[in-house]
């Protein structure tokens, strides 16, 4: 099998680092033309001047804040501008600022926060954006979640509440889309190594007085089957790449779970 998907023009949200940086690196390598963006212009430079001085030059920074429809209606009008629409969006996200944390120790301002970021953000996106796969009878539309949807977390409650609901709208577009060509599916995501995974797991080692090490490896690493850390790039883009290829076309609809094998649920 040969997979050919150069020339795509991508869109991968909160990437300037972490898990959306590894995804568009997957997606660059394939030959396809990037929109990296997040809230800060400053990282997005730096990462546009790393992916490219790695020999890509199809790919642009474009400022957006998830949580901001402002930033959102002039970062899709740039994209439009750019590449003249879109094949593939990868939704990545940031984390709520107030996380880890419990209810009790949340504020309406966390809420309110959360739910723009994860699904308001998302949906005003689609709505600028999904015209342009409909009328080219393609797209791919990929919403980054967690496996914790399987089994909310008390510690993160902000973020496993507010991106529930992009579930069922990635099965309600699903439906809606397919005979259009476009396929929308979550993905549930186990453990990858990012500046957002330390900082969180940091602030859980203090919560419980116990030592950064002995919790990554007791509730990181251990459960994980294979015995390994997932890598963004290759584990979580390759499967994206895939699933953006001729023959990812019959998956849609579905939430796919990549953990190394770390969860406990058959299903
Ligand atoms: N790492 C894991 O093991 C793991 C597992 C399951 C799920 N997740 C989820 O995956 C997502 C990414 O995690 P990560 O570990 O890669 O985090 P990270 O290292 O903190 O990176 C987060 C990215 O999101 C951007 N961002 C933050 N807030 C944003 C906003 N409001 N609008 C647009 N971009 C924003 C940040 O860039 P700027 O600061 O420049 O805006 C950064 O590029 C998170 O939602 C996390 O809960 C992570």
């Amino acid at each position: 099998m040969r997979i050919d998907i150069s020339g795509k023009r991508v869109l991968v949200t909160a990437s300037s680092r972490g898990i959306g940086k590894g995804v568009a690196r997957a997606f660059l390598k394939e030959g396809c033309k990037v929109v990296v963006s997040s809230r800060s212009r400053e990282n997005l430079e730096k990462v546009v001047y790393e992916l490219k001085g790695s020999v890509f030059p199809s790919v642009w920074g474009v400022q957006m804040d998830l949580a901001d429809s402002v930033s959102i209606k002039a970062g899709v009008e740039q994209i439009v501008d750019l590449m003249g629409g879109i094949d593939v969006i990868v939704f990545n996200f940031g984390n709520p600022p107030n996380e880890p944390s419990y209810f009790d120790e949340t504020t309406m301002e966390d809420w309110e926060y959360s739910i723009r970021m994860y699904l308001e953000g998302p949906i005003q996106i689609l709505k600028g954006l999904i015209p342009f796969m409909r009328r080219q009878r393609y797209g791919r539309i990929f919403f980054l979640s967690s496996w914790t949807v399987k089994s909310p977390q008390p510690h993160f409650t902000l973020a496993d509440v507010s991106r529930s609901p992009v579930i069922q709208l990635s099965k309600i577009l699903s439906k809606e889309e397919g005979k259009n060509g476009v396929t929308v599916n979550t993905v549930l995501m186990g453990s990858f190594p990012t500046p957002g995974a330390e900082k969180s797991l940091k602030r859980i080692a203090e919560r419980k007085n116990e030592s950064y090490d002995e919790l990554w490896k007791r509730e990181v690493l251990s459960p994980i089957a294979v015995g390994r850390i997932g890598d963004p790039e290759r584990d979580l883009g390759s499967l994206l790449v895939f699933l953006s290829s001729e023959y990812g076309g019959y998956v849609t609809g579905s939430s796919i779970l990549i953990d190394g094998g770390s969860s406990p649920y058959v299903l």
